[in-house]
């Protein structure tokens, strides 16, 4: 799918604006000219968002809201949705972060896990659902019985970390990235190589405004799996592709995922088994078993 790159005068629903990256999102939508509605539960937080990304917009007749909501509760998504002025054209999906569920599964609460599918699962797909069935009705309501030539063109990102692609003791929820470091168990951390300090992190990994603008890039040039800047992403995603559609002519995704698959996964497998083992006899001896 091509798309067309011009956000200018666009409609576009930010959930999870008011933070992190959904604000870095919505300021680069705002600065391409795009409305901006953005969605977070904190009424403090999305009134100062507001503020920093109207400072973003490029036309002065550009709308920039704030809606304050828990995205985990369906009916009140659909309510809010329907209630706004104008409809979207395009959602990014991008609230997210659970700063306490980190841990070994044998630690955490169960209420820890239900919470982090209500701000990772749920408050993606509620949004999506909705949208979708809003721009269902309306597309009914317009169609005269023959498809239009030129079908309006309508998107949803989802976003997330790349820590999706791979399941790690102790980081049963990923969280937001620096944030996360002191919730996280060491193992975690070793096995990551994030056990170091912020600073370096930081120098390591690109910034919120670099990840937003290559999104919104990608996205306008219809690419369906962003993983940019980072050949890790990369490297994880080809090994888990399943059906997802693969990127490019899709020949570099086949490579990588064999690689992958033959050469790098065996070495981690065993490296991580000892890692986990080791880790496990430790916590045994510091618990008392
Ligand atoms: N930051 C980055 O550079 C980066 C890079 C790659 C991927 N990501 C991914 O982007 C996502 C967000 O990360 P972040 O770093 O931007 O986190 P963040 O700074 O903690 O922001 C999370 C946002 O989600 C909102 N939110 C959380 N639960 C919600 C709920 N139930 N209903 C409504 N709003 C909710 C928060 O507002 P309230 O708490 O007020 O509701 C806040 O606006 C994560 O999936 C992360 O993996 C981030």
């Amino acid at each position: 799918m091509k798309s067309s790159a011009s956000l200018r005068g666009k409609i576009v629903f930010v959930t999870g604006g008011s933070g992190g990256l959904g604000k870095a999102i919505s300021q680069a939508l705002a600065a391409k000219g795009a409305h901006v509605t953005i969605f977070a539960r904190r009424e403090g937080p999305l009134a100062d968002a507001k503020s920093e990304i109207q400072k973003f917009i490029s036309e002065p007749s550009q709308e920039i809201r704030a809606v304050a909501i828990d995205l985990s509760d369906a009916s009140k998504v659909d309510e809010a949705f329907r209630a706004q002025p104008r409809m979207a054209d395009a959602l990014y999906c991008v609230a997210g972060g659970n700063h306490a569920e980190n841990g070994f599964l044998v630690d955490i609460k169960a209420s820890d896990l239900e919470n982090c599918m209500r701000n990772n699962y749920y408050s993606a797909a509620f949004p999506a659902k909705a949208l979708l069935n809003i721009w269902t009705e309306d597309d009914a309501k317009k169609a005269s019985g023959a498809p239009r030539a030129n079908p309006r063109l309508r998107q949803i990102v989802f976003v997330s970390s790349a820590a999706a692609f791979l399941g790690l003791p102790g980081s049963i929820a990923y969280t937001r990235f620096y944030l996360e470091q002191d919730t996280k168990t060491p193992l975690t951390k070793r096995m990551q190589g994030t056990d170091c300090s912020i600073a370096e992190l930081e120098s390591r990994y690109p910034t919120s405004a670099k990840v937003a603008s290559q999104i919104i890039a990608a996205v306008g040039n219809g690419e369906f799996i962003i993983c940019k800047d980072s050949m890790a992403a990369s490297l994880l995603f080809t090994n888990m592709i399943g059906p997802s559609p693969k990127r490019g002519l899709g020949i570099a995704d086949s490579l990588l995922g064999w690689l992958v698959g033959w050469f790098v996964w065996p070495v981690l497998r065993r490296r991580w088994e000892a890692m986990c083992r080791e880790d496990g006899e430790e916590l045994g001896r510091v618990r008392g078993q």
